[in-house]
């Protein structure tokens, strides 16, 4: 990988320094990181950083927007363009342009609210683009987007750049969004696999609880059952799942009989794993292709 974005906002020292080195790796490369950017002091510290540990090097900075999440970035427009004109006064960065992302609108529900909230962000983008070219400053990229709006800022004539990653794995959450029209349909493809391992009259209990599966934007459902077999995921524990019959007439799995779990949410789920299983061919008779580790498994700092 040669070309790598940082979208959270770095300003401890030696986490810098390593940036730096990064930066000045992958520049000799022919690469370039990015790394998104909301206040003086950051940028401050990050041109000292590069100034230390990676003199010959330019490090490209997106200045970050808050277009609605409430998270990072500065105030769209004249604040925006603030930083903008600072980042330029530092010979050791290079305004590389905007990072406008809106996190909590992919998880709306409703494709009305995505559409309205992504409207929004993208006039908030547009106008600041707009008055940072005006003060004669390049924004070569606005970046942003995810799984849930994607169609709207791909349609905005604004973003360079969509940032959606569930997409490849999609999970119980966004299954639950209502469909956007224009949307391709993303199969759900990431699926913990899990084990009866003790049954009763009333329920059944499986071997995947919080420890297997990320449960922040809520439990997993159980994939791939007829509907006379549908369970009801309850929380068990750590270690446990509780599975109930979803309806009169659906039935109980039997001890030891082996089931797909569809997480909540994929991307701190795979973060619980040292290895993903490829299959191709489909869950219930495909044939494992490869093994792929999860590098960034415990990357957090
Ligand atoms: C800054 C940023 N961009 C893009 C994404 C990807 O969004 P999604 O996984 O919903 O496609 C995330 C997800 O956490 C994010 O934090």
């Amino acid at each position: 990988m040669r070309d790598i974005t940082i979208t959270n906002q770095v300003i401890a020292h030696p986490k810098l320094l390593r940036v730096a080195r990064l930066a000045a790796r992958l520049q000799a490369q022919g690469g370039r990181l990015a790394l998104a950017v909301d206040s003086a002091e950051g940028i401050q510290r990050l041109a000292d950083a590069m100034a230390q540990a990676a003199p010959q090097a330019r490090i490209d900075v997106l200045v970050e927007i808050d277009v609605g999440q409430g998270r990072c970035g500065v105030p769209p427009g004249e604040p925006a363009l603030a930083l903008a004109q600072a980042v330029a006064r530092l010979a050791q960065l290079r305004l590389a342009g905007l990072h406008a992302y809106h996190g909590r609108a992919q998880h709306l529900h409703s494709a009305a609210e995505r559409c309205d909230a992504i409207a929004a962000a993208v006039q908030a983008a547009r106008h600041t683009r707009d008055l940072l070219t005006a003060a004669g400053l390049p924004v070569p990229l606005v970046t942003g987007s995810g799984t849930g709006t994607l169609v709207h800022e791909a349609a905005s004539g604004v973003y360079g750049e969509l940032q959606a990653g569930s997409f490849l794995f999609m999970d119980a959450d966004y299954a639950r969004n209502e469909r956007e029209p224009a949307q391709p349909a993303f199969e759900q493809a990431l699926f913990v696999k899990t084990q009866v391992i003790s049954a009763c009259d009333s329920h059944a209990v499986c071997d995947a609880g919080h420890k297997s599966h990320a449960i922040d934007s809520g439990l997993p459902t159980v994939a791939l059952l007829p509907p006379e077999r549908a369970l009801r995921y309850a929380n068990g524990g750590d270690e446990h799942g509780l599975l109930y019959a979803d309806g009169p007439q659906a039935r109980l799995p039997a001890l030891g009989q082996m089931l797909w779990l569809v997480p909540g949410h994929c991307d701190p789920t795979v973060n619980l794993h040292d290895f993903l299983i490829g299959l191709r061919g489909g869950l219930a008779t495909g044939v494992v292709e490869r093994t792929i580790r999860v590098d960034a498994r415990g990357a957090l700092t």
